[in-house]
């Protein structure tokens, strides 16, 4: 972990990644990073992200949801907001999220110390963009924008614990997250890893997003008919977790087989999970992406009617709930002119890319005008620890923000 002499200068990408390590070491467990929504350890991330804003001269205030959202200047005057989220996947590298909430406040130290702060501005550290814990992403950000629905305060983690439970014990008031107004916003703008390999591959440090692919996020539960695993006949079984595992592989056939599409089942819990027993259940997550709604739909009908055909051939039920559907988001064309004119008057190409990771800045287009900024990433990697990011590449980051900002 670096650390930082009292002489740096505030504000500069060596500070950036001295506080990436601190925040990186903010866990739910003792050897990785993880970050999920309602959990002490995002409470203290929060603690510390709200420590700093308050040294930049922010005004500070946190939802019930757990956003920490710095604020100054008129405040009749709509904001630019710069942000990105808290919260971090399971094993996660240090960079998804963090980075851009640490990218913002530099650049709101380095306008502060050259007195050149817009008329209004907030930074905002989103607590739940990855869905971890939940399954449904982006419930920080559709707080903040006022867009949280009731329904998802009875969201249960894979331990039972509703999001209504985790908030409570946690001190805040899950209700209050119902009735937050929508914030009159001047745009948003948020810088982030790319989470893959183009920015590497052809030499630039910094990319503008053009769009956001959409996804859909659902959990599917099997249920077959436990029994022992020593004295039922092989034929005749009714075997969850085989139905599951071929599920999985259909799956991934339906996704080589789809231009321009992505599918994953990233969890899958077996029930009751002894090795003498025939599993009785099987519970996976099914996460697909594409950049074009229309293929996104059939995707996901393709491939709830593959489910269907193999439950049906094996004798076993399936229960498939949809978590949540995002369409494909264009971000905003005058915002992201705007960033790339920041990029060429860093002397830079402004590569234009889309973006298959889902961000907050979805949540953030449906109210105000948005764009991203990608940062270059070692080898693509991400949601993984060894996700890492080269200085030279967040100080060019946050030269880009800082101009986009003074002209946006
Ligand atoms: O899953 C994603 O697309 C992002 O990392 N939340
Ligand atoms: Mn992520
Ligand atoms: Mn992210």
């Amino acid at each position: 972990m670096g650390t930082l002499s009292s002489s740096a200068v505030e504000g500069t990408a060596a500070e950036v990644l001295v506080r990436a390590d601190t925040l990186g070491a903010i866990s739910e467990e003792p050897a990785r990073l993880t970050r999920r929504l309602a959990t002490p350890a995002l409470a203290r991330a929060g603690d510390l992200v709200a420590r700093w804003m308050t040294e930049a001269g922010l005004t500070v205030r946190r939802d019930a949801i757990g956003n920490v959202v710095g604020r100054l200047g008129n405040a009749d005057v709509p904001p630019l907001v710069l942000g990105s989220h808290l919260d971090t996947v399971p094993d996660a590298g240090r960079y998804d999220g963090a980075l851009g909430i640490l990218l913002a406040l530099a650049v709101v130290q380095r306008l502060r110390a050259r007195d050149a702060l817009p008329d209004a501005l907030e930074v905002a550290a989103f607590a739940d963009e990855e869905g971890a814990r939940f399954g449904v992403p982006y419930l920080g950000s559709s707080a903040y924008a006022g867009r949280f629905e009731r329904d998802w305060l009875d969201l249960a983690d894979v331990e039972g614990v509703t999001l209504r439970d985790a908030l409570g014990e946690l001190g805040g008031d899950p209700e209050s997250l119902v009735s937050l107004p929508e914030p009159r916003l001047a745009g948003y703008l948020e810088a982030h890893i790319e989470q893959g390999p183009v920015l590497e591959r052809e030499g630039f440090p910094v990319g503008v997003v053009s769009a956001i692919a959409g996804q859909t996020r659902a959990v599917l539960t099997i249920r077959g008919r436990p029994g022992h695993a020593g004295t039922s006949p092989m034929a005749g079984r009714h075997d969850a977790l085989v139905a599951a595992s071929e599920l999985v592989l259909a799956v991934e056939r339906y996704g080589r087989e789809s231009d321009g599409l992505v599918a994953t089942v990233g969890s899958l819990t077996v029930s009751p999970g002894a090795s003498n027993v025939i599993p009785g259940e099987a519970r996976l997550s099914l996460d697909v992406r594409h950049a074009d709604d229309e293929a996104l739909g059939q995707a996901v009908a393709g491939l709830r009617h593959a489910a269907t055909r193999i439950v049906t051939t094996r004798g076993v039920e399936l229960d498939w709930t949809t978590l949540q559907s995002t369409p494909a988001v264009e971000l905003t064309p005058a915002l992201r002119v705007r960033l790339a004119s920041a990029v060429a008057a860093a002397g830079l190409e402004a590569r234009s890319l889309a973006s298959g990771a889902g961000h907050d800045a979805v949540v953030l287009a449906r109210i105000c005008p948005a764009a991203m900024l990608f940062v270059r990433c070692a080898g693509g990697i991400s949601h993984d620890p060894r996700e890492s990011v080269a200085q030279a590449d967040v100080a060019v980051a946050i030269d880009v923000l800082e101009h986009a900002v003074v002209g946006a």
